[in-house]
C-alpha cells in the first residue's frame, strides 16, 4: 500500500497526448527492500509508442512556436510543483528504487534543479551573426529545436535522469517521448502528473513503458524522432545508437563508467576518506560516476585503508524508509550476484576484506553488505568492470605516472577523482586523465550548472549546464544575398 499526501501522484498508465492510457496487460513493480509488489503498471508496446510519437509530432509546431519566455514559465511551474511534492515523490522513489529517504529527497531537489536551470536557459538559446564573406552577404546562424526527442532513462536515478533530458528538450522547443525504466516507472509517471498540472500542453511530454524492446524499436527507427537520448549500460547504448543510424538521428549517450579514485601521499586523508565514501557508496554504489577503483599511493596506503575501513563499518543496509538505514538495497538479485562475484574474484586473486558493513533490512530484500578490500590486483574483475554496488577495492601504486596509466587502462571515460595537496600535480594529473569529468579533491561532481558526460565508451553529449541545450538544437545558417540600393 503506497500512502501519499497527494494520492493523484500515484498513476500506473501511459501518458500519451495529454491522456492517461491503460492497457489490458500490466507488469509489476517491486520494492527492492522487500521483494514485495507495490504496483501494477500498464504494459504498452510498439503501437502505443507510435501513438506517443504521433502526439509528440502533432504538438511540436505549437510548442516550438511559443515564445522562449512562455516555455520558461511552464518549466518554472513544473519545477515549483516538483518541489512542493518533494515528500511524496521521495517516498515513491524509495519504495520503487530503494535508496534511503534522505537520498531520495536529495534526488528530487537535484531533478528539480535541472528544470529550473533550463527554464532560465530557455531564454538564452542565442544565435550568431557572422560578418559576410562579400559586401552583399549577410550570414545569420540560428538555433532551432531539433524536433521530436525520444529518451530512455535508467532506474538508478528515476527522476533526475528524466529532468536532465526533458528540461533542455522542452526549453529548446522540442517535444518528448520518454520510456523510463520498467523497474522504476512510478517516479516518472508522477513527474508527468505534475507536468500536466503545470499546464504543459498535451503531446509535449509523453510517457510509455512496458515492452522495452518493442518501444525501443519504435523510438530508434521512427523517422519522425529526430533526436535520441539514452542513459544506461554501454552494451545497450551501443545497440540502440546503431539502430538510430538507420534514420540518422542525433544521438547522445550517457553510458557506464569505471571511475578511478586516486589518492596521493600528499592528500588530506580526511577529505579523501569522505570523498571516497561519497563517491563510492552514494546510491549503494549504483551510479555511473561511483569510484570503481581506488588507487592509493604506497606512502599513505595503510593509513587511508584504516580510516576508510572505520567508515565502511558504519554502513547499514536496510529499508530506505527506516531511520537507521544509510545504505539502501540493490535494485535486484542480479545486482547482488555481481557484487558477490567481484568480491570473490578479488579474494581469489589475493585481495583481503578488511571491513564490512551490516545488513538490517528484511529477508526478501536485495541487500549487499558493504565491503572494503585491500591489495586488489589490477586485473581483478572489479578493476576491469563497473561493479555498480557497495564494494570498494584498494589498488596500490608507486609513482604519479603509474596512477595515470592504471586509471586510463579502461575503455570507459566518464568520471575520475584525484586527491592531492600539490596544486601542480592536481592540474597535471587532471589533464592526463582520459575522462569527461574530474573531481579534484572532491568526491561529488554532479550539479545542474556543470556539464555531465563522458568520452570513449562512456558515450558522448553533455547534460546540464550551458552546454546541455546543444544536443537539442540544430544550427541553421541563413545566407542572405542583399542587393545594393
Ligand atoms: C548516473 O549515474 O548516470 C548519474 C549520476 C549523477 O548524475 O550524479
Amino acid at each position: 500500500m503506497i500512502d501519499l499526501a497527494n494520492p493523484e501522484l500515484l498513476r500506473t498508465e501511459a501518458y500519451i497526448g495529454g491522456a492517461w492510457q491503460g492497457s489490458e496487460e500490466s507488469y509489476s513493480v517491486q520494492n527492492p527492500a522487500s521483494g514485495e509488489t507495490i504496483a501494477h503498471v500498464a504494459r504498452h508496446g510498439s503501437q502505443s509508442a507510435s501513438l506517443a510519437v504521433d502526439a509528440a509530432s502533432a504538438a511540436l509546431p505549437a510548442w516550438a512556436a511559443l515564445g522562449a519566455g512562455d516555455r520558461a514559465q511552464f518549466l518554472r511551474r513544473w519545477h515549483d510543483l516538483i518541489v512542493a511534492n518533494t515528500e511524496d515523490l521521495a517516498r515513491l522513489m524509495t519504495l520503487e528504487q530503494g535508496k534511503p529517504l534522505a537520498e531520495s529527497r536529495g534526488e528530487i531537489a537535484y531533478a528539480a534543479s535541472f528544470i529550473s536551470w533550463f527554464a532560465e536557459e530557455a531564454r538564452r538559446i542565442n544565435g550568431t551573426v557572422i560578418p559576410g564573406n562579400s559586401a552583399s552577404r549577410r550570414l545569420t546562424v540560428i538555433r532551432q529545436p531539433v524536433g521530436v526527442v525520444a529518451a530512455i532513462t535508467p532506474w538508478n536515478f528515476p527522476a533526475a535522469m528524466i529532468t536532465r533530458k526533458v528540461g533542455p528538450a522542452l526549453a529548446a522547443g522540442c517535444t518528448v517521448v520518454l520510456k523510463p525504466s520498467e523497474l522504476t516507472p512510478l517516479s516518472a509517471i508522477a513527474l508527468a502528473v505534475l507536468a500536466d498540472a503545470a499546464g504543459i500542453a498535451a503531446g509535449v511530454f509523453n510517457i510509455v513503458s512496458g515492452d522495452a524492446p518493442a518501444i525501443g524499436d519504435v523510438l530508434t527507427t521512427d523517422p519522425r524522432v529526430r533526436k535520441f537520448s539514452f542513459t544506461g549500460s554501454t552494451p545497450v547504448g551501443k545497440m540502440l545508437a546503431a539502430k538510430c543510424m538507420g534514420t540518422v538521428k542525433r544521438v547522445s549517450l550517457e553510458l557506464g563508467g569505471n571511475a578511478p579514485f586516486i589518492v596521493f601521499d600528499d592528500a588530506d586523508i580526511d577529505a579523501a576518506v569522505s570523498g571516497a565514501m561519497a563517491s563510492k557508496f552514494r546510491n549503494s554504489g549504483q551510479t555511473c560516476v561511483c569510484a570503481n577503483r581506488i588507487l592509493v599511493q604506497h606512502g599513505i596506503y595503510d593509513r587511508f585503508a584504516a580510516a576508510l575501513a572505520s567508515e565502511v563499518a558504519k554502513l547499514s543496509a536496510g529499508d530506505g524508509l527506516a531511520d537507521e538505514t544509510n545504505q539502501g538495497p540493490l535494485i535486484n538479485a542480479d545486482a547482488v550476484r555481481k557484487v558477490t562475484a567481484h568480491r570473490d574474484d578479488a579474494v581469489a586473486r589475493g585481495a583481503r576484506i578488511i571491513a564490512r558493513g551490516q545488513v538490517t533490512g528484511p529477508a526478501g530484500g536485495h541487500f549487499a553488505r558493504a565491503a572494503l578490500l585491500v591489495d586488489v590486483p589490477e586485473d581483478a574483475l572489479l578493476a576491469r568492470e563497473e561493479t555498480f554496488g557497495p564494494l570498494a577495492g584498494l589498488i596500490r601504486f608507486d609513482e604519479e605516472a603509474d596512477a595515470i596509466r592504471i586509471a586510463n587502462a579502461t575503455t570507459a571515460g566518464l568520471a575520475a577523482y584525484v586527491f592531492t595537496n600539490d596544486h601542480d600535480r592536481g592540474v597535471r594529473v587532471s589533464e592526463g586523465l582520459a575522462y569527461g569529468i574530474v573531481g579534484l579533491n572532491t568526491g561529488a561532481v554532479s550539479t545542474e550548472v556543470a556539464p555531465f558526460g563522458g568520452i570513449k565508451e562512456s558515450g558522448f553529449g553533455r547534460e546540464g549546464s550551458q552546454f546541455g541545450v546543444d544536443d537539442y538544437v540544430s544550427l541553421k545558417l541563413i545566407a542572405a544575398e542583399i542587393k545594393a540600393k
